[in-house]
């Protein structure tokens, strides 16, 4: 029997010729293709601008560049999420501040990033993990009573949405990765995207060492190269056109979870509000016997994925406080086989196997 990756998305011919064309083409890096891609990206997601760069870390970087972040500034990071939301902070030498999730979603809690401020907080970086909404409307509402900026790391939220608003484009600035185990993918890849003018002029000198053209006379500003391909931007444009057909994928997959869920009580699935428009990208539950359940599903050829651990187990980032609620998301928290490729006759053979285990 074949083995069941934790992740499939869909590549096909369509992918392989637009690559071949654009290599074709004189310009490969950042040009024409680029730019396209760049606007179809906006328009998708109904903002002016969107800006693009080799992956969502990246992506982080260049925004919180863009934003003026500097040694000593602190930065609001939630303690469940992918390093590279902390990392990228750390790269320009501020301080990371880890605040605890809710109790029952593991996005950011809006009560303790309020007291978790201090005169050195510059910037909130809600994360919208798995495609979960962050509280936006109080986040927002802090921030501008503070003066502090807003990044959103939408990296697992393209194409989420929580009622009438799309995950990634409230905040000052709002990054999406294109990694391979992302809802489209270039590979590598990722996007800035804001609805300031000023911001997308500042993001797009960041993404060039700083200056329009790397031959003027002197640099008079920081950046660096985070400069994108158009082969990649050609995959991602016909990536574009395959949403339709990668969102109904995932709710199927996810449909198919859920219907079986009930029965299998060892599984608390992590609460996300599909019928709000939030995007189900990996199928997340909680399991207190994680790691056997791991291996049940590894011994039948099934690969599954433990959740991020939580980042205050990270010691380079510095003493950290209290994390009762991430906690629970770190030590008991998984991912299913999911995916826009992941076929349903498969889902099926992981939810039998689910039902062979004896918690
Ligand atoms: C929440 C979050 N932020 C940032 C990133 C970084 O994106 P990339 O892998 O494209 O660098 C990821 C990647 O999985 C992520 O999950």
């Amino acid at each position: 029997m074949h083995s069941i990756a934790w992740w499939r998305t869909h590549l096909g011919p369509e992918e392989r010729a637009a690559v071949d064309r654009a290599l074709a083409q004189e310009q490969v890096t950042q040009g024409r293709v680029t730019e396209q891609f760049e606007q179809e990206f906006a328009a998708a997601l109904g903002v002016p601008y969107a800006v693009a760069t080799t992956s969502g870390s990246m992506a982080l970087l260049m925004g919180m560049i863009a934003l003026g972040i500097e040694a000593g500034d602190e930065v609001i990071v939630p303690n469940q999420t992918f390093i590279a939301t902390a990392h990228a902070a750390r790269m320009l030498g501020a301080r990371v501040v880890l605040v605890d999730t809710l109790p029952d979603r593991p996005v950011i809690d809006p009560e303790r990033v309020a007291a978790a401020l201090t005169p050195r907080t510059k910037l909130i970086v809600p994360v919208h993990l798995g495609g979960r909404a962050a509280p936006m409307e109080a986040l927002i509402g802090l921030a501008r009573q503070h003066g502090l900026a807003v990044l959103e790391d939408a990296a697992q939220a393209l194409f989420s949405r929580r009622g009438g608003a799309v995950l990634g484009t409230d905040g000052d600035l709002g990054i999406y990765s294109l990694g391979i185990t992302k809802f489209i993918t270039t590979g590598q890849g990722g996007m800035v995207v804001t609805r300031s003018r000023e911001l997308n002029d500042r993001l797009r000198l960041v993404r060039n060492h700083g200056v329009e053209d790397v031959l003027n006379e002197r640099f008079d500003r920081f950046g660096f190269n985070f400069k994108f391909t158009d082969f990649q931007a050609a995959m991602g444009r016909v990536q574009l056109g395959r949403v339709p057909q990668h969102q109904a994928s995932v709710e199927a997959v996810y449909r198919e979870y859920s219907a079986a869920f009930s029965e299998l009580r060892f599984l608390r699935p992590i609460p996300i509000a599909t019928e709000a428009g939030e995007l189900p990208l990996w199928v997340e539950v909680l399991c207190a016997d994680r790691q056997r359940l791991i291996d049940h599903l590894a011994g039948h050829g099934i690969q599954a994925r433990r959740y991020h651990p939580n980042l205050d187990r990270s010691p380079h980032l510095g003493p950290q406080g209290e994390f009762s609620a991430s906690r629970v998301f770190g030590r008991e928290g998984m991912m299913l086989p999911s995916g826009p490729g992941q076929s349903i006759d498969d889902v099926r053979r992981v939810i039998a196997c689910l039902h062979q285990f004896s918690p």
